[in-house]
């Protein structure tokens, strides 16, 4: 059986994109341009006037669509079917919910909201209107992740006993300083909860409960027993929430594995690893999926190609549901999950987040390994750091 084979569409679905700069925007008006299952038909930005935005915007004018600075305008287009949200995170419940009160199918990108209350408000308006909502995770997408699923939820590792997941990223000072939402708790009086869990991991994270998930996709698993160190190393103060997570928690599956992850903007290294533990072997992804028995290597699953990724298909799968009426991969109600695990996991710290020194960033590859092998939170290892 091949992997969430995903069809061409009848005809492509007319698409409004909403956020046209930033770190995402540019890139799916490039997949949406190349995929023949959609047509752009209309562009939004509040900050028309930035030349980053006005390249963007004037590439949809190229195509016939309207630009507009009002998100509101664009829902009143009958023209536009869906709308395809790259807009910063505290906007996401707004633009969702009144997108699909103006009967418009909505992808949005991810953290889908970063409240668990804001993300079942947007999965109470999606199921009232009917209409198809998914969240932009383009790692689920993934042809390693998708085959490496399959082979696991068939057994070959035998039941998961632990994971171990390492998400490392590399966010210097300006980064946070760029935009007046980074970094930041609150937004006026929305969560934005802008740490390393909500903006960087929430991929892994995420791609760790899909990968240990029951049943077809789209589903993610729940969790139990939470436990969590937050800590804050980057000295700027545009950043409020944490850049180093350590994360203990149990799957509520029926293995009921204990997941030991580490995710960071410190590391001067961009790497991430999902490593899942069974009785009778090992699976590993970490950009590629591999899959161990007995000790000795047993299939290696790659992804398709540059051309068609992880964003490729689940853009289709998108398209696919708006069409068809099957359920998207990243559909609503599964990755709310991912929400309610990442806020469990600021609940779990008693929303403490502990200011480490820059200079300690060096010890973080050292700390991070026997984290994993004591299996214990920073402040309860053997020799505990200075900082935790
Ligand atoms: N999937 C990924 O790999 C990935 C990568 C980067 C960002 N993101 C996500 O994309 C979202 C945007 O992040 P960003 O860093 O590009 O943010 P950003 O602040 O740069 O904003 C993106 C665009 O949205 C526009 N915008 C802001 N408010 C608006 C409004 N009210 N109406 C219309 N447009 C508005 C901005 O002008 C900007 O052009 C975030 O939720 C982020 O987590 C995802």
């Amino acid at each position: 059986m091949a992997v969430h084979v995903v069809e061409k569409v009848n005809n492509p679905v007319r698409v409004a994109q909403i956020g046209l700069g930033g770190g995402i925007g540019p890139l799916h008006l490039d997949e949406m341009e190349k995929n023949p299952n959609f047509s752009i038909v209309a562009g939004c930005d509040s900050r028309l006037e930035s030349e980053a935005v006005a390249k963007q915007a004037a590439r949809i004018t190229a195509l016939g669509g309207k630009i507009s600075s009002d998100f509101r305008e664009v829902l009143k287009d009958p023209q536009v079917e869906a709308v395809c949200i790259a807009a910063p995170h505290f906007l996401h419940r707004e633009m969702t919910v009144a997108a699909f009160e103006a009967g418009k199918h909505v992808l949005v990108e991810k953290p889908m909201a970063t409240h668990p209350d804001d993300c079942r408000a947007m999965l109470e308006a999606q199921k009232k209107s009917g209409k198809v909502g998914a969240v932009q995770m383009q790692h689920v997408g993934r042809k390693s992740v998708l085959e490496l699923r399959r082979h696991i939820q068939s057994g070959a590792i035998g039941p998961i006993k632990e994971i171990f997941l390492s998400s490392l990223w590399w966010r210097e000072n300006p980064y946070f300083e760029r935009v007046a939402w980074a970094g930041k708790k609150m937004f006026g009086n929305t969560w934005n909860l802008d740490g390393i869990m909500f903006n960087q991991a929430i991929h892994f994270i995420n791609q760790t409960l899909v990968l240990c998930s029951q049943g077809d996709l789209p589903a993610v698993a729940d969790t139990r027993d939470v436990q969590v160190a937050l800590y804050k190393f980057h000295d700027t103060p545009a950043l409020e929430m944490e850049d180093c997570a350590f994360i203990s928690a149990t799957l509520n599956t029926p293995d009921a594995p204990r997941l030991w992850a580490i995710a960071t903007t410190c590391s001067r290294v961009d790497r991430h690893s999902i490593e899942l533990i069974g009785t009778h072997g090992r699976a590993l992804w970490n950009g590629v999926g591999y899959l161990f028995v007995d000790g000795q290597p047993a299939l290696e699953f790659t992804d398709d190609n540059k051309e068609f990724g992880g964003t490729s298909r689940v853009f289709n799968s998108f398209a696919q549901a708006v069409r068809t009426g099957t359920r998207p991969l990243t559909d609503f109600s599964a990755i709310c999950k991912t929400t309610d695990f990442v806020f469990s996991c600021y609940q779990s710290a008693g929303w403490k987040i502990k200011k480490a020194p820059w200079s300690a960033t060096d010890t973080l590859p050292e700390i991070f390994r026997q984290v994993h092998q004591q299996r214990k939170l920073p402040a309860a290892l053997k020799s505990v750091p200075s900082w935790a």
